[in-house]
């Protein structure tokens, strides 16, 4: 029978869409898949399981959920619970005010688009004690389900697709890939500013400044600088000097900053702390602090808990004109609202036990092991990392990745060139096949022309790095002799 052609052929996908540059990634996360069935059916392999590190969820890779945020959670959940003896009364108590605080004392049932009231509440008063005290008014918070869409929501209402008036939105240089495909996907142009490996991955202004004139010649209209502090996939801290100079900049500039700040708890290295941006513009005195424009971006998947399946971020928006806040509400409510188990969780994490509370201890110790952890593996990562010849790796100070540099000999270069992929995929497959370890490719976060790095998370248990750190060295090794 002659096959139907069919409604929706491809020519009808948007082409936006169909024009995405899709991450190089996929190949080698679907290969990780069907060697994980080959391990299954009792296929041999020089390794016991593939070990997922290319993407940034310690609880997939073993890490534990923290206990009072799971216990007040099972008693939202189920309700008969909150008579248990054995929950904790502060957990019990937590639950009933959280279920109160819903429609129909249920987590089941709807809310605001921008969240509910409470969480947004109890967000604006950890981010004035986050801040020494600088106001933030819960109408500036949206609760979102996760930081991703957060992101979307502020391109969404900025970003113009058509004409001379296209978006320009600078964009860091490596970066996180999602920002990169949702301004994509909203028509708008992206203009690279590479952060600079050699300074430690500093953002440095005379590159933001070259970028930004790059894009006069390109027929767009710069507007938005998305900056990610900590960064992600390179783990700098910016110091209060370098935020100072981006602020200027945008305000010299006119440009709309977003400050992804979703590893603001992951900061780990030794003399440096985590600045808000807006904490910054605020001691920039009233002249920034009342005219640039900020949004800044949170989320429960990161930090110490990193209740990634649960979806919930959040974003709070700074001196933004209140007609353009009018279009925010009106692009957020076709969201619709934001997952209501998630934002019991981040109403958790802004209120978490009071010394003399009965769960005090347990999640206190449980924050700073999980926190404990990832400062541990990051300075096992740089020992061995630094002790491979062909690799040469900034030390992380903050977030949860390590993003060596493989120098990789020509010849191999070749080889995957002829393949037609990305040196560092064909380095990243070769590793999957030869160890099991599965790490993403440099190219689909990007990278200087000609260099070639690997990410892999690093909050993940101990013994598993372990594991990862000594396939890697030695796959290098074997790999630089076989091509060299
Ligand atoms: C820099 C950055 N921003 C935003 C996100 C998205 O977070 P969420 O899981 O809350 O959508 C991530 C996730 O990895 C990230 O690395």
């Amino acid at each position: 029978m002659a096959a139907q052609r069919k409604t929706v052929t491809l020519l009808e996908v948007n082409s936006t869409i169909r024009n995405m540059k899709l991450p190089a990634k996929g190949v080698l996360v679907s290969r990780a898949a069907e060697i994980t069935q080959e391990l299954q059916q009792g296929v041999p392999k020089p390794f016991k399981a593939v070990i997922s590190v290319h993407f940034g969820d310690g609880h997939a890779m073993g890490m534990k959920p923290i206990t009072f945020i799971r216990q007040v959670m099972a008693a939202c959940f189920y309700p008969e619970l909150l008579d248990s003896e054995q929950l904790p009364d502060d957990v019990r108590s937590r639950a009933k005010i959280q279920l109160q605080k819903c429609d129909g004392g249920s987590i089941g049932s709807y809310c605001d688009s921008s969240g509910l009231l409470h969480v947004r509440q109890s967000v604006s008063r950890y981010i004035e004690r986050r801040d020494g005290g600088v106001p933030c008014d819960p109408g500036d918070i949206y609760i979102t389900g996760g930081a991703q869409r957060a992101l979307q929501l502020v391109l969404k209402m900025l970003v113009h697709s058509e004409g001379h008036s296209k978006t320009g939105v600078l964009v860091p240089v490596p970066s996180y890939i999602r920002f990169n495909n949702a301004v994509e996907e909203q028509g708008g142009v992206m203009l690279p500013y590479h952060l600079s490996e050699e300074q430690s991955w500093e953002l440095e202004i005379e590159e933001l400044q070259r970028a930004l004139r790059t894009a006069r010649g390109q027929k767009c209209s710069p507007r938005v600088l998305y900056v990610i502090n900590p960064g992600n996939p390179t783990g700098q801290v910016q110091s209060r000097k370098s935020i100072e100079e981006v602020i200027r900049f945008a305000a010299e500039e006119k440009l709309f900053l977003m400050a992804d700040e979703v590893y603001q708890d992951n900061v780990f290295g030794d003399d440096c702390e985590f600045l808000s941006y807006k904490k910054v513009l605020f001691e920039m005195g009233p002249e920034y602090f009342h005219s640039v424009e900020l949004t800044s971006f949170n989320s429960i998947s990161k930090g110490f808990a990193g209740e990634c399946g649960f979806r919930c971020g959040y974003l709070e928006f700074v001196n933004l004109d209140p007609q353009v806040r009018r279009y925010a509400q009106q692009v957020n409510s076709v969201e619709c609202c934001p997952p209501t188990p998630g934002q019991i969780i981040l109403d958790t994490l802004m209120n978490p036990p009071l010394p003399g509370e009965p769960s005090y201890p347990s999640f206190t110790a449980e924050r700073q092991a999980s926190l404990d952890t990832l400062a541990h593996n990051a300075r096992l990562a740089e020992r061995t990392l630094n002790s491979v010849p062909g690799i040469s790796y900034v030390p992380v100070q903050a977030a949860m990745y390590c993003f060596p540099r493989i120098h990789m000999p020509s010849r191999a270069v070749q080889r995957a060139q002829a393949q037609g992929l990305a040196p560092d995929l064909f380095y990243c497959l070769r590793l999957l096949e030869e160890t099991g370890v599965a790490a993403g490719p440099g190219s689909d976060l990007g990278q200087r022309e000609g260099t070639h790095h690997i990410r892999f998370c690093i909050l993940i248990p101990t013994e598993k790095l372990q594991v990862v750190l000594s396939s890697l060295k030695s796959f290098h090794l074997k790999f630089t002799q076989e091509f060299s």
